[in-house]
């Protein structure tokens, strides 16, 4: 089963879908049909594992502001294991339709998904932030979320971040341990973080030599290494 990873492709998408104005009846042409089901499959996804659903303006709100730190992951093969979405799954007929559909491989099915933003941060640093990951159970332990946070951090990293940051619930042993692998390091707990009650680590990947420094001190300052927090 050959995985493709690319990042996600949108159509072209009217300004007025990404502001959610007027929006109540549906979005209001083809294109932005094409980019909800995409969001539709992305957020099958994702759904799958998360202990609180976020609704689809949580998706609109990064994937049409950030579609460019979005990145997939697609089984290229006939998986038939069942256990994967089809991003622009339904037949198209305009020209448009069809372009995208073309640049999307309608063949492919969806197995696994980042999705990031990139903003300024209290107006002093550009902060990267991973706001949702997730690899279908499948197909998990073979890398995939591994490749697909590296093409996410490096995207953000040539776009200038002097961080990353994310959070996850502090049980969720597979996630830290891929990030903590992959440099992060735990900068705070936060109580009853998430809507179940449970607590979250704030996860922090210093990028420039500021942002390092400042994890570094902190550390230092309250007598912890990074990974002590949780204890
Ligand atoms: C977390 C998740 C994305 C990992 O995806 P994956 O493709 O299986 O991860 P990888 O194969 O790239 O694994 C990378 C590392 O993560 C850690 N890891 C992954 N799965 C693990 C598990 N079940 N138990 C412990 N560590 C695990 C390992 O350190 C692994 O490296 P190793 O195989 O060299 O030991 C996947 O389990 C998932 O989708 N979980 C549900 C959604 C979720 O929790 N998302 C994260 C929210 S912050």
């Amino acid at each position: 089963m050959p995985i493709i990873y690319r990042k996600y492709e949108p159509p072209h998408i009217d300004p007025d879908v990404t502001t959610g104005k007027d929006h109540a009846p549906g979005p209001p042409d083809a294109r932005a049909d094409i980019a909800e089901r995409d969001l539709t499959a992305i957020r099958r996804l994702i759904s799958q594992d998360l202990s609180e659903p976020y609704g689809i303006y949580v998706y609109r709100y990064f994937i049409y502001q950030w579609p460019h730190l979005c990145f997939l992951a697609l089984d290229d093969g006939d998986s038939g294991t069942g256990s994967s979405y089809s991003v622009n799954e339904q037949a198209t007929t305009s020209i448009e339709d069809k372009a995208h559909a073309d640049t999307q491989t309608q063949k492919d099915n969806l197995v696994g998904v980042v999705v990031c933003k990139l903003a300024s941060h209290r107006g002093v640093k550009q902060r990267g932030y991973i706001a949702m990951l997730a690899v279908a159970t499948a197909y998990r332990g073979r890398g995939i979320a591994t490749k697909l946070v590296r093409m996410a951090i490096d995207r953000m990293i040539e776009d200038g971040a002097d961080e990353i940051v994310l959070e996850t619930e502090v049980d969720n042993e597979s996630a830290i341990r891929l990030y903590e692998k992959m440099g992060f390091i735990r900068s705070k707990r936060m109580h009853r973080y998430y809507m179940n009650a449970s607590d979250a680590f704030r996860l922090v990947l210093p990028v420039k030599v500021e942002s390092t420094i400042r994890y570094c001190v902190l550390a230092d300052e309250f007598d912890v290494g990074p990974r002590s927090v949780a204890d």
